[in-house]
């Protein structure tokens, strides 16, 4: 019979953190979902109802919110703490290296990387204290492949897999589990997200352009390949439930043929590929926006 656990879940509001959360929940784990938005926290109460699970508002970027959930946590199980913490709150920055403003990347890296730390190194005595305790790191393909214009996204995933891979080693000594989820396209809000986040660099007379125009194309392509959140919950079911959590779970598994492929395939041959699907080419730009200036010369597309 599997041990009922307490699981803390950053991002829970939505997506992959709701749908887990849920799952968890009905699976006899006593679940504190956490996230900002108030209303999300109150649906999933209701949603919830005949479950144990608690909500909890914890914005990972704010050190007080965490200190206050970390207080919340200690009276809530009457100091028996968490076994596991799954941090999974994060969203994707997307656009062209060049154009994400300095304030964007560092929003995005405090969600995704220094929100991450700050909430594992709050919770780690408490791990710690608990012994065989786990966390799960919600990464991404995105942290081994890195795709045009998600670069900066990507680079917090990246950081995500490092940090995840020192904690794995830095922990054993105290039984705890370090995994990571690398979800592929997932059916959430994240896509909304991350296409709001470029809307502005449409209409630009920017040599992107045309490469962000294409952006709607390939957001289409990303929604209709998409899984439902099943696959990422099943595999954060094995994370916590399993005697040995594995220390990669690429979900669903058919993601981890682009790895694969970027794996065996020259980089070369993969760039060219990206850059055709993506629209940078000197002629496609070309194309596009004949008038916009030129990435290289139009005939080495
Ligand atoms: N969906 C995909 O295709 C995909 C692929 C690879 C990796 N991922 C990763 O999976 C994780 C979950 O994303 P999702 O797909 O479920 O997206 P989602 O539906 O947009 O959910 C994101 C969650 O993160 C929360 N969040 C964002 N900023 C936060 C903050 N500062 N503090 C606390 N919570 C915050 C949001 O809650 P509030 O806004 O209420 O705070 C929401 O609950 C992310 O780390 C994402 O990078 C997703």
């Amino acid at each position: 019979m599997t041990v009922k656990k307490t699981i803390l879940i950053t991002g829970a509001t939505a997506g992959i953190g709701r749908h887990a959360a849920l799952e968890l929940a009905r699976r006899g784990h006593h679940v504190i979902a956490t996230g900002r938005r108030q209303d999300a926290l109150d649906s999933l109460s209701r949603e919830s109802a005949g479950t144990k699970l608690d909500v909890m508002r914890l914005d990972v970027t704010d050190a007080q919110s965490i200190a206050k959930a970390l207080v919340e946590v200690e009276e809530l199980t009457c100091g028996r703490g968490i076994d596991v913490l799954i941090n999974n709150a994060g969203y994707g920055q997307m656009g062209p290296i060049e154009l994400v403003s300095d304030a964007e990347v560092r929003r995005q890296y405090d969600t995704n990387v220094f929100g991450l730390l700050a909430v594992t190194r709050a919770f780690l005595p408490m791990l710690r204290a608990k012994g065989a305790a786990r966390i799960v790191n919600v990464s991404s393909i995105g942290g081994r492949v890195t795709f045009p214009l998600m670069g900066v996204y990507n680079s917090t995933k990246y950081a995500v897999e490092s940090l995840s891979d020192a904690l794995r080693n830095e922990l054993a000594p105290w039984g705890i589990q370090v995994s990571l989820l690398e979800p592929g396209p997932i059916k959430t809000e994240f896509g909304d997200r991350a296409m709001d986040g470029i809307s502005h660099l449409r209409d630009t007379t920017s040599p992107y352009a045309p490469v962000v125009a294409r952006a709607d194309e390939m957001a289409k392509q990303f929604e209709s390949s998409s899984y439902g959140p099943g696959t990422t919950t099943r595999a954060l079911v094995h994370a916590v439930e399993s005697r040995r959590a594995r220390i990669r779970y690429v979900a669903p598994f058919t993601a981890g043929i682009l790895l694969w492929l970027t794996a065996i395939v020259p980089t070369r041959w993969m760039d060219a590929v990206m850059r055709r699907l993506t629209g940078l080419t000197p002629r496609a730009i070309a194309a596009a926006a004949p008038n916009a200036p030129r990435l290289a010369s139009s005939s080495a597309a």
